[in-house]
């Protein structure tokens, strides 16, 4: 097991560096897959293993799509960086070991795996959460085999919306990806409400933030720019609709036990008027800042592709308009039309 265990140590020292080299990036997300998928028994053609797990608040997907997050390569890269980051942060205000709550494993404990291969288990331990059995087996399967069962307090194969947890208050960084871009169907919101009402104030949230931007997008403008074209040349933030940090428990009310639909954000949106003739879409960003500086910038991900809102909105007809944000079995945006000229 020790070439694994090197393999995920130059594996986390790549995902570390400052800059993105895309053909070493992609060369080490395969060296990555091939390492779990050798040391895992799944079949991910098979039925149940595509089977999501659909819940009050949104859904769990299912092993065979929480196994193909790992190939979303800058996704994939700036989380575990950041998680990294977050640890070297906490190592230099305290000498005890740093306990991440990973929520939403799925199969492979993908964001750890290069952590535990890093650092010594006096300096991290963890507790994961995985509500898909399938993926949950796997995932305690793979910890095992290579050698990093000393590193984890807990595995709970247990809902990270309901979940009580056993030593909140020994908790240093919570750990969560379980989005899609728009924030839509998936329960990152629910999971982190939860955790954050039983984990330290100052807990580390990862991601760091997470909001959603509602903007007018040129979108030949954002096919075309380049590594150096600003961001406004593009694109008109017109109103941050949400964000969610580590203060989310505090600032939004969430009932984790009710079906029925939360709105927990509402925002009117003005067009204006002078600006309209440079932009042909509004859209719904996500930015995502995973910890610090490290940021995934739209189109970099899966997770940060802008939604186009052309069938809600149509620039030639449409003057205001009112956008929500809401948890229910299918959370996500909401647009109502407020006024049409
Ligand atoms: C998008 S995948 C990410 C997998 C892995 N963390 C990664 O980064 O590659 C999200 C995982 O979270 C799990 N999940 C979703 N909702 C959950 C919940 N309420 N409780 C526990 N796990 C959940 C899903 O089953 C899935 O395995």
């Amino acid at each position: 097991m020790s070439n694994s265990i090197s393999t995920l140590q130059e594996i986390g020292r790549i995902f570390q560096k400052e800059e993105n080299n895309f053909a070493e990036l992609s060369n080490t997300i395969s060296i990555f897959k091939n390492l779990v998928n050798e040391l895992s028994t799944l079949d991910l053609e098979n039925e149940t293993a595509r089977k999501s797990l659909f819940l009050t608040n949104g859904k769990a997907l299912g092993t065979t799509w929480a196994a193909l997050c790992l190939d979303d390569v800058l996704r994939t890269k700036m989380f575990i960086k950041g998680v990294f980051k977050a640890i070297e942060q906490l190592r230099k205000k305290s000498t005890k070991p740093i306990h991440i709550l990973y929520a939403g494993t799925g199969p492979y404990a993908t964001l750890l795996l290069p952590i535990f291969a890093s650092f010594t288990t006096e300096e991290v331990q963890a507790t994961v959460i995985e509500i898909n059995t399938e993926s949950f087996e796997n995932m305690k399967r793979l910890i095992n085999k290579l050698g990093f069962d000393q590193y984890i307090l807990s595995y709970e194969n247990e809902d990270a919306t309901t979940i009580r947890l056993k030593n909140p208050e020994t908790i240093d960084i919570v750990l969560s990806e379980t989005l899609q871009c728009g924030l839509i169907k998936e329960q990152q919101i629910p999971i982190t409400f939860n955790l954050l009402q039983q984990v330290p104030e100052n807990t580390i949230l990862i991601p760091q933030s997470l909001a959603l931007d509602i903007c007018l997008l040129n979108y030949a403008g954002l096919k075309n720019r380049t590594e150096n074209t600003p961001e406004e040349s593009f694109c008109s933030v017109l109103e941050r609709v949400i964000e969610i940090t580590n203060k989310a428990a505090t600032q939004f009310q969430l009932d984790l036990n009710t079906s029925a639909t939360q709105i927990l954000a509402q925002k009117q949106i003005m067009l204006p008027m002078d600006k309209m003739s440079l932009y042909d879409n509004v859209a719904l960003l996500t930015r995502i800042t995973v910890f610090e500086n490290e940021k995934i910038a739209i189109n970099e991900s899966g997770l940060t592709i802008p939604i186009l809102l052309k069938k809600e909105i149509d620039l030639k007809t449409t003057q205001k308009f009112t956008i929500q944000y809401k948890i229910d079995k299918q959370p996500g945006y909401i647009i109502l039309k407020d006024e049409i000229m």
